[in-house]
């Protein structure tokens, strides 16, 4: 301990400090409550994936340091990943980096594209790591709040958050680096729409600006519907960064698999910063993930349908349960609205929920800087087996009562 006054947390760091997710994992385990707060899954990904991994640990491949780009054969492997897919080509030796996960992807964009006093535009409510990469890269922070668009389990049953594009707009200045955009969106379950992607892009081009577009639930989104990369609009690939995750994608969020894909000249600037990070991470896993993206259209097809039924599972329980609800398009997390309940403090109503009935959840205010927008909303998880789902609705329905 210094005898200095200072505080020992650096000033940009200092309005973070410990997640939520740490207070409510905690507050679950000391209850012995359902946790439906934190983004993990509680069954493993692909059996043939996990041999994979074990494969490799046994044969030697990736033990030490790994190349700092990321192995060939998964580099390969998302090209032909974002081919098959989307139908974008990228150079696997100079369009793309390996990261440990899309967490270092985030921070390593932001720590190589922005200086000091650089504005970075994101969509509000957000992931909570942006604030804290932005702050760590000495940026500023310009939200742009998404804001309900119809009224929870309207008459199509599904919720929407929508962007306001004149907001956006406006929000551009002089000092506008980037773009940080999320999509399929934590914690609402947006799904941007091409019209709202289309007229992100055009403003990017307009105002010479670049994007970072974590797109790490790009397998989670319902209906039939599509996802779209940012970066298959027209002007936009040389301006993109695209992040993907192999933890949300094949449910082995420990492994730490994430990737960029952009032109050469920005992949060579956040790989400047992600050696400085890292350097290299997750050796043998790199090669499981190789497989795993190769695996045919049908496991990601049931990956899908899956989750779909999940979440129409508890969407339809939390709705009973009397909580209005933003049936998801995409991610594995429902918004839901707690004033049907009688109460409008998501933080007071998630902190006495597991002595109430034995759930954990997540206030969406701590993923707002306007923390009043986002004060009645609470976020569920619903990548949980079914057994654990069906418990958990039963013990909400008690709220109804
Ligand atoms: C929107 C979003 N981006 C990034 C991440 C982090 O991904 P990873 O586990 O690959 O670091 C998450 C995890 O919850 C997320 O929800």
């Amino acid at each position: 301990m210094t005898s200095s006054a200072r505080p020992l947390l650096n000033r940009r760091l200092a309005e973070f400090g410990t997640t939520i997710f740490a207070e409510m994992s905690a507050l679950a385990q000391r209850t012995g409550s359902i946790n439906l707060g934190q983004g993990f899954p509680d069954t493993d990904g692909p059996e043939a994936v996990r041999e994979a991994a074990v494969r490799a640990l046994r044969e030697g491949h990736g033990n030490q340091y790994p190349p700092g780009p990321g192995v060939p054969e998964l580099r390969t492997a998302i090209v032909e990943h974002q081919r098959r897919r989307y139908g974008l080509s990228y150079d696997p030796d100079q369009e793309v980096l390996v990261t440990a996960g899309a967490t270092e992807a985030i921070a390593a964009a932001l720590l190589a594209l922005l200086e000091p006093g650089d504005e970075v535009i994101a969509l509000e409510p957000y992931y909570d790591s942006y604030a804290a990469c932005i702050a760590m890269a000495g940026g500023t922070r310009v939200p742009v709040t998404l804001r309900p668009a119809a009224a929870p389990g309207g008459e199509s049953g599904q919720g929407h958050f929508a962007l306001d594009l004149d907001e956006l707009r406006a929000a551009v200045t002089p000092r506008t680096r980037l773009i940080l955009l999320n999509t399929p969106h934590n914690p609402t379950g947006t799904v941007l729409t091409r019209a709202e992607l289309a007229a992100v892009a055009e403003l990017a081009c307009e105002r010479d600006l670049l994007v970072i577009t974590d797109e790490v639930y790009e397998h989670l989104v319902f209906d039939g519907a599509e996802h779209i990369p940012l970066a298959s609009f027209p002007g936009m690939r040389e301006r993109t960064v695209t992040i993907g995750s192999a933890g949300k994608t094949f449910s082995f969020t420990g492994w730490k698999v994430g990737w960029i894909t952009a032109a050469p000249g920005l992949v060579a600037a956040v790989r400047s910063a992600k050696q400085f990070l890292t350097y290299v991470t997750s050796g043998p896993f790199q090669y499981a993930v190789a497989e795993a993206l190769r695996l045919p259209d049908s496991y990601f097809d049931g990956f899908r349908a899956d989750h779909q039924a999940k979440r129409d599972l508890l969407s339809a329980g939390l709705a009973k349960a009397g909580f209005g609800v933003f049936r998801p398009a995409g991610t594995y997390f429902v918004t839901t609205d707690i004033r049907p309940l009688g109460v409008s403090d998501g933080f007071a109503f998630c902190r006495a929920l597991p002595e109430r009935c034995g759930v954990v959840a997540i206030p969406n205010a701590v993923f707002y800087d306007h923390r009043d927008q986002g004060a009645p909303f609470v976020r569920f998880a619903f990548c949980k087996r079914t057994a654990v789902l069906e418990e958990a609705v039963a013990r909400l329905t008690s709220l109804a009562a």
